[in-house]
């Protein structure tokens, strides 16, 4: 609470005193200042400094302007942010000042009682200053940092859209060739059945299909055409396995997939797809730093009308912490070949479904879990 003056006390010849010192006051507070040349409100101290003088002084005569002095220091925090300066020299002069005045005070032959009382006074004005301005400039410098965060979240989405404008164009070009290529297979086989190679081209090309799909759910489009179907889980995730068959046996890893019985559930079935092919293929790339045995399995678990959990998880090395927090950022990857997008897609595909997506690592295992509504 702030101190009133006591009637009984008269200020008057402090005051008078103060306005015969008040120039040796400046003399001697200009002459230690903190002062950075650069500073483009430096002309603006020295009147600022003289205000607060005057209000500092007024108090004395009963005449405490709380509204002045918070205004004073609010003009002071806009200056004090757009001079870009150390707040920290900001109250180095404030208490440089009180130091001053203080002194001034303590030698103009008060009696006791009356050097307490305003010194007290000349004290809570300080503070008060202080306090509004520190307050005051923090509340800006945080408004400041918000902006750059709101600035740097959108260069994010700008690079994200340059990337769907250059997946869009990539896929137009590679789409329609890589169509007629993979009919043109189809007819081969029919033609030729016992014609050597054919199937490996075939999966070489599905292989590259679905890179490119990669691409598509990068940029914010939709695939066209792709609606919401039943499918059935069980035998969803056998097609992957083996559709990643071959990659499976290159790095020699045992592969297990938990579930009971079958399961239907209404997604995107394409998209869902690519979800669990990301994490495999991620199992596949972390499980190759590690000795045999590798492992890698899934498991399917589930309550009629609540969720439906699936892990996929591997024995390789563990994620430390601090790059589990980023993984599911875009362009986030340690790999040399790597995109970083990978993850980053499946999750925005699990959230279109209304699920969520988490990763736990420890030294035995790392899961991918992934729950999705029923
Ligand atoms: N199962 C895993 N075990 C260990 N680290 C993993 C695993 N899955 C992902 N990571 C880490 O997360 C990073 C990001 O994965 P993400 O799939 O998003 O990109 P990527 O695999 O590097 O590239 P791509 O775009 O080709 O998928 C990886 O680079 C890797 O460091
Ligand atoms: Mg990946």
């Amino acid at each position: 609470m702030l101190l009133e003056t006591n009637s009984n006390l008269n200020f008057e010849e402090l005051y008078e005193y103060l306005e015969q010192h008040k120039s040796c006051f400046f003399q001697e507070w200009t002459d230690q200042v903190l002062l950075d040349p650069h500073d483009i409100f430096k002309d603006n101290i020295k009147d600022n400094g003289l205000m607060m003088y005057k209000l500092v002084r007024n108090t004395l005569l009963g005449q405490i302007d709380k509204t002045q002095l918070k205004e004073l220091a609010i003009k002071v925090a806009h200056e004090r942010f757009e001079a870009n300066s150390n707040i920290g020299d900001f109250v180095f002069n404030v208490n440089l000042g009180r130091s001053i005045l203080v002194k001034f005070i303590l030698n103009a032959g008060l009696e006791n009682e009356k050097l307490q009382m305003s010194v007290t006074l000349v004290n809570q004005q300080f503070d008060q200053f202080c306090y509004h301005t520190v307050t005051k400039y923090t509340e800006i410098k945080n408004q400041e940092l918000q902006q750059s965060k709101h600035f740097i979240s959108q260069s994010h989405k700008d690079k994200l859209a340059i990337l769907g404008q250059m997946s869009s164009s990539f896929v137009h070009e590679f789409r329609n060739p890589l169509t007629s290529i993979i009919g043109f297979n189809k007819l081969l086989r029919s033609e030729y059945p016992n014609l050597k190679y054919l199937d490996i081209i075939e999966l070489e090309l599905d292989q590259l299909k679905f890179r490119i799909t990669q691409f598509l759910h990068t940029s914010k489009m939709d695939i066209v055409g792709d609606s919401k179907k039943k499918v059935e889980l069980k035998t969803l995730l056998e097609d992957i396995l083996n559709f990643l068959y071959p990659s499976f046996v290159d790095v020699d890893v045992n592969v297990t997939l938990m579930m009971k019985e079958d399961l239907k559930i209404e997604v995107y079935q394409d998209e869902l797809k690519q979800v669990f092919v990301n994490l495999l293929m991620n199992s596949i790339d972390a499980i190759q730093q590690k000795e045999k045995p590798r492992e890698i399995k899934i498991t399917v678990e589930y309550k009629l009308d609540e969720d439906v959990m699936i892990q996929i998880s591997n024995n390789g090395p563990a994620i430390p912490l601090e790059v589990r927090e980023t993984i599911f950022e875009p362009f986030f990857t340690t790999k040399d070949l790597g995109t970083g997008i990978g993850l980053y897609v499946c999750k925005n595909i699990i959230e279109k479904h209304n699920g969520t997506m988490n990763c736990l690592s420890d030294q035995d295992e790392t899961v991918f879990e992934i729950r999705l509504p029923l």
